[in-house]
């Protein structure tokens, strides 16, 4: 493991915040036994997790999963941080979990016979940069960034907590084939969101009636997890974060951080990075 700045360390390629990571536990996941009906959320940070948790959340306690009186980050936890969380062998099926790990450091079991189900959501890299700039002026245990410029430059080279953007797609996205995965984009749930839950209900193999579809949609729309106070994550120490995980949930609030030469760097990186892999990405 590699100090690489005063708050994150490199390990196998990836970067922890320091203060929330621990090796030992990490390397348990090598050897972490996976139930056919797990089910993990994958993201870069910042590209839609929480969004996407409420909706696995509200379609498996509609389709008789789970029902805990918890909240969404004590009912799918994120496999790299557990803390003092009970030992997940030891959870109910359906497990659900949520995480921001690339392929190589994920629990090799996932892979066999394709077990368990993965979503992979992604975000266009514009406003994931701008999303992650406002989160890292609010967590406590991130440095607080200089400017926009200043944090702009390490996301692009990937010196920001997890690791590069782009790597992280090209990651997942290379290594599809040896999982079931469903990939899907946080503009496309903007775009359309009852769509998006149609088919992650479908993808889980759950069956739910058009009425409860909408229920769906209706708890995972911007304004109602604002408000619901297992969704929206402001159950979270304010000593720890001091901002707003709900904050403007939209396409396109880059522009009003990013400068033209800013935003022609990002296509360029676009193309140059992951232009052969005919990615659908939505900046606007
Ligand atoms: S984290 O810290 O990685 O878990 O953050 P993450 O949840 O991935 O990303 C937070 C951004 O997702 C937006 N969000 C939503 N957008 C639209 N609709 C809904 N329901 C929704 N829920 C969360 C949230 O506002 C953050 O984006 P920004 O651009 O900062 O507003």
């Amino acid at each position: 493991m590699e100090r690489i700045s005063e708050n994150l360390s490199r390990y196998k390629n990836y970067n922890f915040i320091t203060a929330l990571f621990n090796v030992e536990q990490l390397d348990t996941l090598q050897t972490f036994e996976v139930r056919d009906s797990d089910i993990f959320l994958v993201t870069y940070p910042k590209s839609g997790t929480i969004w996407t948790q409420q909706i696995i959340i509200s379609i498996c306690e509609l389709s008789g999963g789970i029902n805990e009186n918890l909240n969404n980050f004590e009912k799918m936890p994120w496999l790299e941080y557990r803390d003092d969380r009970p030992d997940y062998a030891l959870r109910p099926s359906p497990r659900l979990f949520t995480s921001h790990l690339t392929p190589a450091l994920m629990p090799p079991d996932m892979k066999k016979k394709k077990r368990a189900k993965i979503i992979y959501m992604m975000r266009n890299p514009k406003d994931v940069a701008v999303s992650f700039y406002h989160f890292s002026k609010a967590l406590a245990f991130m440095e607080t960034p200089e400017s926009f410029g200043s944090f702009f430059e390490k996301f692009l080279t990937g010196d920001v907590f997890a690791a590069s953007w782009f790597d992280h797609i090209r990651e997942w996205h290379s290594k599809r084939d040896e999982y079931d995965i469903l990939f899907l984009t946080y503009e496309d749930m903007i775009l359309d969101l009852k769509g998006a839950v149609t088919k992650i209900c479908s993808f889980l193999g759950r069956t739910l009636s058009e009425d409860a579809i909408n229920q769906v949609v209706e708890k995972s729309t911007f304004k109602t997890m604002k408000k619901d106070s297992k969704a929206n994550y402001e159950f979270l120490p304010k000593d720890k974060f001091s901002g707003d995980f709900m904050r403007k949930g939209q396409i396109g609030d880059w522009k009003n951080l990013f400068t033209v030469a800013q935003s022609e760097r990002v296509d360029q990186l676009l193309q140059e990075k992951l232009g052969d892999l005919s990615l659908k990405i939505i900046c606007e």
